[in-house]
């Protein structure tokens, strides 16, 4: 049986007292949810002091990116060393947004190379997460155009190749992977319960492929794009979802507790 885990992936939110304000007021009811593991990632700014503010508590931070070195002249870059010093547990690896695909950015395509992660900077990161014991949060999902196509499940299965490439088998307890179909993403279209479930069973399919069953039947496969109150429930019924890595929603803390509420085993 694997235990439900729900991340809440803040994104560019939120100043320091905003963030403070965020956490106090949902600390309770979460942390009285002690059968779900539960996550939340600030930006770099308010890591350490919702850090501070869980520390006796069950939820845990991460971060939302990370660089692959330790330290060096990589202006701009937080290492994984940092942010296991100040006690991060998670990393989100290889989001839609991080892998280059925001869509709403007033820049040139063509520029979009110079931000984004490519599928060898997400093995190099994963390795460099779990070299200082942090369980990387590994994105995979399919664009709208890639879905017409019919290559959703080309895609994933790619992302997951790449992602992995000599990791080995017995590192992977900790990891979590999140199916992100990039049209779902900040747009209100939840995936349908069914189809969310079906992809997956896909993964963890891929995932024994790869490594092996016990890996997949142990790893946990969380879905996020539009997972809000009222459709958690239904999503985290499905056999095959394992929680949610939740970003809109998780700003507010009332709809965060709800879903952290829909994750729990008698819910
Ligand atoms: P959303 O974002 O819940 O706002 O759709 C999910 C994510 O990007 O992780």
């Amino acid at each position: 049986m694997r235990t439900k885990l729900v991340v809440g992936n803040w994104k560019m939110h939120k100043t320091l007292a905003e963030a403070v304000a965020t956490v106090e007021a949902s600390l309770r009811w979460v942390d009285a949810r002690r059968d779900v593991d539960v996550a939340i990632c600030p930006p770099f700014t308010a890591l350490s002091k919702v850090r501070e503010l869980l520390r006796h508590t069950h939820i845990q931070v991460g971060a939302q990116d990370v660089f692959w070195k330790d330290s060096g002249a990589f202006t701009g870059q937080v290492s994984p060393a940092m942010l296991s010093d100040i006690g991060c547990a998670y990393c989100i690896v290889g989001h839609s947004e991080t892998r280059g695909r925001f869509g709403k950015l007033e820049v040139a395509e063509s520029s979009l190379g110079y931000f984004a992660e490519s599928d060898h900077t997400i093995n190099l990161k994963i390795r460099a997460l779990l070299f200082q014991s942090i369980n990387p949060i590994l994105c995979v999902g399919e664009t709208e155009a890639e879905r017409q196509a019919g290559q959703t499940e080309a895609v994933i299965r790619n992302q997951l190749a790449s992602a992995l490439e000599g990791i080995d088998p017995s590192e992977m307890y900790f990891f979590a992977v999140a199916y992100e179909p990039v049209w779902a993403i900040g747009t209100g279209n939840t995936c349908d319960a069914a189809e969310a479930n079906r992809v997956c069973g896909f993964i963890r399919q891929v995932i024994s492929d790869l490594t092996d069953a016990d890996v997949a039947q142990n790893i946990r496969i969380l879905y996020g794009g539009s997972v809000k109150p009222d459709n958690a429930d239904e999503l985290f019924r499905q056999p095959e979802i394992d929680g949610g890595l939740v970003g809109g929603a998780s700003l507010d803390p009332h709809s965060f507790s709800r879903i952290v509420m829909a994750a729990g085993s008698n819910a």
